[in-house]
């Protein structure tokens, strides 16, 4: 009878080789799993599933592109305030300006005419991204500063090899110094916006009460379809913000009940209002917590904060 070599190692009369080969056999057993364990950490990062749980890797930040290629739906003020709620918490911050507007950095009281490097030269130009960031009058708040220039930055990636990973490739020499970066996008699907998306871990969408915001989230959310199909398999949606929230008008809530329709759980409890401490702030170069830190916007913004912090530990 042919009799395998496992048979044979647990063939009685055996009894000290068996018991050792059996720890022996257990213990590989364990090495193997840990590997294992190790090696599927090591591709998902061990960070998140698809909800956006488990979070807070001490080495690494998680990435949040604000994004709506609707014009002004919040996605600045959005991005710039939470940037420094999140700040106020203690969590080192870097807030990416990605827009040609430059509006995220003026609005922390950059004067962006006279920046001699910024996302432009990043981008494009092969300079660090460490050499562009400035610190803010915030605590534990950066930015990677942009002005106009970043326009053309659009125009050269186009004939650039694997265009939609810039933004990402920058990042990751910078992640290992924040908790949070988070991209402000610009009013459009282009390619500033891919590149936000494909860099990004997930997608934050402010969007306001009003009658067109639907139609533009369908065109948005095939977008973030397309980016996680082709360059970024594990984006998912952060949340939808609704922004500029006006109690007072009927509009809001119809808004407000199709998006909770569409989009339940993935909609932000956390609303923030039709504010005019927040429209004024940008223009002192100030976020909502320095400028006015007991108005509905600045609460509101905090208030998110702490929703999105809690959302990270589920
Ligand atoms: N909650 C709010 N209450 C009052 N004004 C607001 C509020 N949120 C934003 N605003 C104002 O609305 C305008 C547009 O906001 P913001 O610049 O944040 O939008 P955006 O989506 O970044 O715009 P763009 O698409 O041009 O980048 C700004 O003047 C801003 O100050
Ligand atoms: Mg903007």
């Amino acid at each position: 009878m042919v009799v395998s070599n496992e048979k044979k190692l647990l063939l009685p009369g055996r009894p000290l080789r068996n018991a050792t080969v059996l720890v022996i056999e257990i213990a590989l057993s364990f090495a193997k799993k840990r590997l294992k364990a190790c090696a599927t950490s090591q591709n998902n990062k061990g960070f998140y599933n698809h909800l956006g749980a488990k979070m807070e890797q001490k080495n690494r930040a998680k990435i949040i592109a604000v994004a709506n290629q609707k014009g002004g739906v919040g996605k600045t003020t959005s991005a710039v305030n939470l940037a420094a709620a999140l700040a106020k918490k203690r969590k080192k911050v870097l807030l990416v300006d990605s827009d040609p507007q430059g509006n995220a950095s003026s609005g922390l009281g950059i004067q962006i005419g006279s920046l001699e490097q910024h996302l432009y030269h990043s981008y494009t130009g092969g300079v660090p991204l460490t050499d562009i960031i400035l610190k803010t009058k915030v605590v534990n708040l950066s930015i990677a500063p942009s002005n106009i220039d970043l326009v053309a930055t659009e125009m050269e990636l186009i004939s650039m090899e694997k265009r939609e990973f810039n933004l990402q490739k920058m990042l990751a020499t910078v992640s290992g110094n924040f908790d949070y970066i988070l991209i402000d996008c610009p009013p459009s699907l282009g390619l500033l916006t891919v590149n936000g998306l494909t860099a990004a871990h997930s997608v934050l969408i402010p969007m306001q009460c009003e009658y067109y915001a639907m139609e533009g989230l369908a065109q948005l959310v095939k977008t973030i379809r397309s980016v996680k199909k082709i360059f970024n398999k594990d984006l998912f949606i952060e949340g939808l913000l609704l922004t500029m929230y006006d109690k007072r008008n009927k509009l809001t809530y119809q808004v407000a009940d199709e998006v909770a329709k569409h989009f339940g759980k993935q909609v932000f409890k956390t609303v923030i209002p039709r504010n005019v401490r927040l429209s004024e702030c940008p223009s002192h170069g100030q976020t909502i917590i320095e400028y006015d830190i007991r108005s509905s916007g600045a609460m509101a913004y905090m208030n998110l904060a702490g929703e999105f912090l809690k959302q990270q530990r589920v």
